[in-house]
């Protein structure tokens, strides 16, 4: 039996099909849907499509029309493949997927299409989506009813298109095992991007992290102490290496492997660790999992909230549980937050088949009724849910890393991270994340060489969370790029070069935090995601469909990352007149360019009528100097742009500084929308280019 579908905010429908399952991402929320975002987009009046649900011996099936050449893609962090039509995925959380089979530290139940809405199928359950792949027996294939006249079935497009279907009528089934029923919920476009906007504010809008997240970060060698600790700040500093927050690995506590969060004799005063640290403007971020040791202070009290099998000897606590995350965030604030640790790297919270198979089974049982599996699916985020507890009372924003997740996710300020490290697959993730309410970061730690070190910083600048993961080498990787070398102290003969190369790539990122601060306030208040595959801002733009290995952040920027070896690539500019940010060479879009990528430049360009907010390049973002601003306005028309002056706690009170550059005049103005709260932005010069 199928209900009439609900519209439960503007745009948004609610299909419950059969009898759903108590245990679902949407009925463990913790973060209420972003009503007044939502309503700001506006109605629709029709759903742009309808769901059938059939219940099967194998659980409940759910079928979805497909138009011919309507593209999807999502379904979460699938790091090896992007458009998904086509293809089977089964939804299954696990580290370190080396199959493009649906596994994945955040894989997520929701797809956009072509078309121009989104599906969320409401489960916790490993629910597998074939998408466009099944034909019934005697289907005939149909082209009929292509709603996209550019539609691939042209014969110029990639084989891939006709490889897959893609140019015919097909379906989407989602196989749920377990379930009698489920919700499915339908947000409308009418464009790729709204619909995404429209999910990510159902799920709460987008995280903002502090300002200071926004800044470099650096995860020490886990085998440090406290002294070491201190002395890696101070090189760092004295190194002129930017750096906003420090990262202990594995070793702070007494015991990791499981955990019990209890500092360990290396770190013998704690406190004053985080306030030395906090005098030279770093915040301290501390690894973990949430496998509660059997030396825990937390272990007795944890017990019976926590699943029936251990993970290496420790408990799993049961976060859909209100008293694990009580006790869970206590302890935390107790320990830590209330020292002045600013956040976490939750990790290990998805689950290993690939990786030496630990974590607990889908057949676990967990007191609030969940099994494996669905806790599985939900762990990142309830775990996340237990930390934030510690944050609340302490009034204070946060912004971490994160193994798992999953549908929902948008309002996380937490960044996705993997052992993989491909650069392609790492660059691709960027791309990907927006489709699904994620973030991730193409984390940088060891190189082969000292080219691929760089290209691999320059991605992840131009990432949601820039990360130097020397959680296995005691000297920063561009003092010497070989980890045993490294671990030997023996320094590259050419470190200092390195390293003056590396600082130029990690003073970009300083450069753009405001602006990068600025789209993170969007991605919060109108769910647009800050990191974006091209296809989403240029459906219409058969080129832009198959694009990867690019992305645009914010509204205004396009970044062609380099793999590799290569001092020059192919990027594609989709239309509008584009420059190039480094020699402010001026492009026609809708071409592809071959570029010169230096290898102190990654190739990046800016859409013409940016007005671009530059920073004073600074060692950390707590210097006022990195208020004080240089505004650049592309092309010839006067232009506007927006930074936000924030001091950390509520991202309701944010007070808006408007800068506008006016063409006619050839002058720029500022003007501040509320309350002085710190430093002040201030532009220092004003720039045209073209
Ligand atoms: C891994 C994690 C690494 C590092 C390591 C420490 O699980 O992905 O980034 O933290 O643990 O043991």
């Amino acid at each position: 039996m199928t209900r009439p579908p609900e519209q439960v905010h503007p745009g948004v429908w609610k299909f419950t099909l059969g009898v759903p399952e108590q245990i679902t991402p949407v009925s463990s929320r913790h973060y209420p849907p972003a009503a007044d975002g939502l309503r700001k987009l506006g109605t629709l009046h029709a759903t742009p499509v309808t769901p059938e649900g059939v219940p099967s011996k194998r659980g409940f099936l759910v079928r979805l029309p497909l138009a011919p050449g309507e593209i999807v893609y999502g379904l979460g962090l699938q790091l090896q493949s992007f458009i998904q039509r086509g293809l089977n995925k089964k939804l299954r959380v696990n580290a370190d997927p080396r199959i493009d089979s649906g596994d994945s530290h955040a894989p997520v139940p929701f797809y956009v299409t072509t078309q121009g809405y989104g599906v969320l199928v409401d489960t916790a359950r490993y629910a597998t989506f074939y998408c466009g792949s099944t034909r019934h027996v005697g289907e005939p294939p149909s082209t009929a009813g292509a709603a996209n006249p550019d539609g691939p079935t042209a014969g110029d497009l990639p084989a891939v298109f006709r490889e897959r279907g893609m140019g015919e009528k097909g379906e989407i089934l989602v196989e749920i095992p377990e379930a009698g029923g489920v919700d499915v919920y339908v947000f409308g476009g009418p464009t790729m991007r709204a619909a995404v906007q429209r999910y990510n504010l159902f799920s709460g809008g987008g995280a903002l992290p502090p300002r200071w997240g926004l800044g470099m970060w650096y995860r020490c060698d886990g085998r440090f102490n406290q002294q070491e600790v201190l002395k890696m700040g101070a090189d760092l500093r004295a190194h002129r290496i930017p750096c906003d927050v420090l990262g202990l690995e594995p070793g702070w506590q007494s015991h990791a492997y499981s955990c019990t969060f209890v500092w360990s004799a290396k770190f013998p005063n704690p406190g004053e660790l985080v306030r030395q640290l906090g005098a030279s403007q770093y915040k301290v971020n501390l690894w973990e999992h949430a496998y509660t040791n059997p030396a825990s202070p937390l272990y007795d009290q944890l017990k019976s909230h926590s699943g029936d099998f251990a993970v290496w000897g420790g408990l799993a606590p049961d976060f859909l549980q209100p008293e694990a995350r009580q006790l869970f965030g206590d302890f935390h604030d107790r320990e830590h937050v209330s020292l002045g640790v600013s956040g976490y790297k939750l990790d290990e919270c998805d689950n290993s088949d690939f990786t030496g198979s630990w974590s607990f089974p889908e057949l676990s049982k967990f007191p609030s009724g969940a099994d494996g599996e669905q806790m599985h699916s939900m762990l990142g985020q309830r775990y996340a849910d237990a930390i934030q507890i510690a944050f609340n009372r302490h009034k204070t924003r946060t912004y971490g890393l994160v193994r798992s997740s999953g549908a929902l996710a948008a309002p996380y300020p937490y960044a996705l991270y993997s052992d993989l490290y491909d650069h392609a697959e790492f660059v691709k993730g960027v791309a990907k994340i927006g489709f699904c309410g994620l973030l991730w970061t193409p984390e940088v730690r060891d190189a082969e060489t000292d080219v691929e070190l760089i290209r691999r910083l320059q991605s992840v600048v131009l990432s949601p969370l820039a990360l130097i993961n020397a959680w296995y080498i005691k000297n920063p990787p561009w003092m010497q790029i070989h980890a045993d070398a490294n671990n030997a102290g023996q320094l590259d003969p050419n470190w200092q070069w390195i390293e003056s190369a590396c600082r130029t790539v990690m003073e970009l990122r300083m450069q753009l935090v405001p602006y990068l601060h600025a789209a993170f306030v969007r991605y919060h208040r109108e769910g647009l995601p800050p990191f974006r595959a091209l296809v989403m801002d240029y459906p219409q733009d058969s080129r832009t469909w198959t694009i990867d290995d690019q992305f645009l952040v914010g509204e205004s920027l396009l970044v062609a990352p380099v793999i590799g070896s290569a001092l020059e690539r192919e990027v594609y500019l989709p239309e509008g007149e584009w420059y190039h940010y480094w020699s402010g060479q001026h492009y026609a879009g809708k071409q592809s360019v071959k570029v010169a990528a230096p290898i102190e430049q990654i190739p990046l360009f800016v859409k013409s009528g940016t007005l671009l907010p530059l920073a004073q390049p600074t060692l950390h973002t707590a210097d006022p100097a990195s208020y004080r601003l240089t505004a650049r306005a592309y092309g010839a028309g006067s232009s506007a742009a927006s930074v936000y002056e924030d001091d950390g706690t509520s991202p309701a009170v944010l007070t808006e500084v408007r800068l506008s550059w006016d063409a006619a005049s050839k002058s720029g103005s500022v003007k501040r929308d509320g309350p002085v709260r710190g430093p002040q932005y201030e532009v220092v010069d004003w720039k045209t280019i073209g």
